[in-house]
């Protein structure tokens, strides 16, 4: 009897761990640095509703915004040591992981529209700057569009020579950096994070991002002149640690794939949009100008920010400017 009970409670003690692993959801942090009334934020608690839904609660989905586990560098170091799972940047902050080519995306008038530039992104490029990631240890699992960026200062900037000595927030990109110099003024890299209060007491004078970003961080009540510019694209990259990812069983990295599907199709439909009401808001707060460029000025910009195209290529190679001109259809010199 005492031998039998013996055996009973240790099958218990034995089986415990095995069953409560079993039982424990798979727990996917995803962090990110902009607020949830944004494409992204939107997009992301969209995929956490759908992962939860479709693995019947097997993964639970943590969705941390605007930066309140990691700014913008930390939280590529933390996904690559797996203190989170789940990441969304832009693609403009991909060369510390050492993938620079993401940085051709960020030339100055590079897409035409918000079509030219999905139509694009749905085409080899996009699965080649992937590919480039898995060396580093990182899977690509979707683009994530947020539209295109606008620039503002305390000044109207109008005539390329409006940037002459202003200081700009840049968010990483080397290709962003060289467009602000060749107008002559000084790009700064920082943290998405910090940018509200680097306006605010003039430790930059300026910065470019979406409506919706403007909008959510409050930019335009520390910015008197917004220019409707759209010289340049703002896209994100969902990715994932591979070694997370490729262990997660099959069938519910399955689900979890799909789910992504259908979250990067909702979020890429309402990113336009979005944008849209935001630049509303923005405007009817009344707390800034905008600006829009006759199509002279917007001419002489493109002229102005021409020499980046040449600059690129010793940043990026010419490969990856080769994919792009020949899914845009254009010459890139
Ligand atoms: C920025 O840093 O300006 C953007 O990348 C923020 C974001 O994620 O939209």
């Amino acid at each position: 009897m005492r031998n039998w009970m013996f055996a009973v409670v240790a099958a218990a003690l034995f089986a415990a761990p095995a069953a409560a692993v079993a039982d424990e959801p798979i727990i996917i942090k995803f962090s990110h640095v902009v607020a949830n009334d944004t494409p992204k934020g939107k997009g992301a608690l969209k995929f956490k509703e759908l992962a939860e839904k479709y693995t019947n609660g097997k993964v639970r989905v943590e969705v941390y915004p605007n930066s309140q586990l990691y700014k913008d560098k930390e939280e590529i170091e933390a996904l690559q040591l797996g203190s989170v799972q789940m990441l969304a940047p832009s693609t403009a902050k991909f060369a510390p992981l050492g993938v620079k080519e993401f940085e051709a995306l960020d030339l100055p008038w590079l897409f035409k529209d918000d079509d030219t530039y999905a139509a694009a992104m749905k085409g080899p490029v996009g699965k080649w700057l992937f590919q480039k990631l898995e060396a580093k240890g990182i899977t690509g699992l979707a683009y994530w569009d947020n539209g295109f960026h606008m620039v503002s200062a305390n000044q109207p900037l109008i005539k390329p020579a409006d940037f002459q000595g202003l200081k700009f927030r840049i968010s990483g990109s080397k290709i962003a950096d060289q467009y602000f110099r060749v107008l002559g003024s000084i790009p700064q890299i920082m943290a998405f994070s910090e940018v509200y209060q680097a306006l605010q007491t003039g430790v930059v004078d300026g910065c470019e991002n979406t409506p919706s970003n403007y909008l959510t961080q409050k930019f335009y009540e520390v910015q008197k002149d917004i220019t409707v510019s759209y010289h340049a694209h703002l896209q994100y990259a969902v990715i994932v640690n591979s070694k997370f990812w490729n262990g997660l069983p099959p069938d519910i990295r399955a689900q979890l794939e799909k789910a992504m599907e259908d979250a990067t199709d909702y979020t890429n439909s309402i990113a336009r949009k979005e944008n849209e009401d935001a630049l509303a808001a923005i405007k009817q707060s009344g707390k800034t100008t905008l600006h829009y460029l006759t199509d002279d000025e917007r001419k002489a910009w493109q002229v102005a920010m021409q020499p980046t195209y040449k600059w690129a290529k010793g940043r990026v190679g010419q490969e990856v400017l080769d994919l792009v001109a020949k899914e845009l259809h254009i010459q890139m010199n």
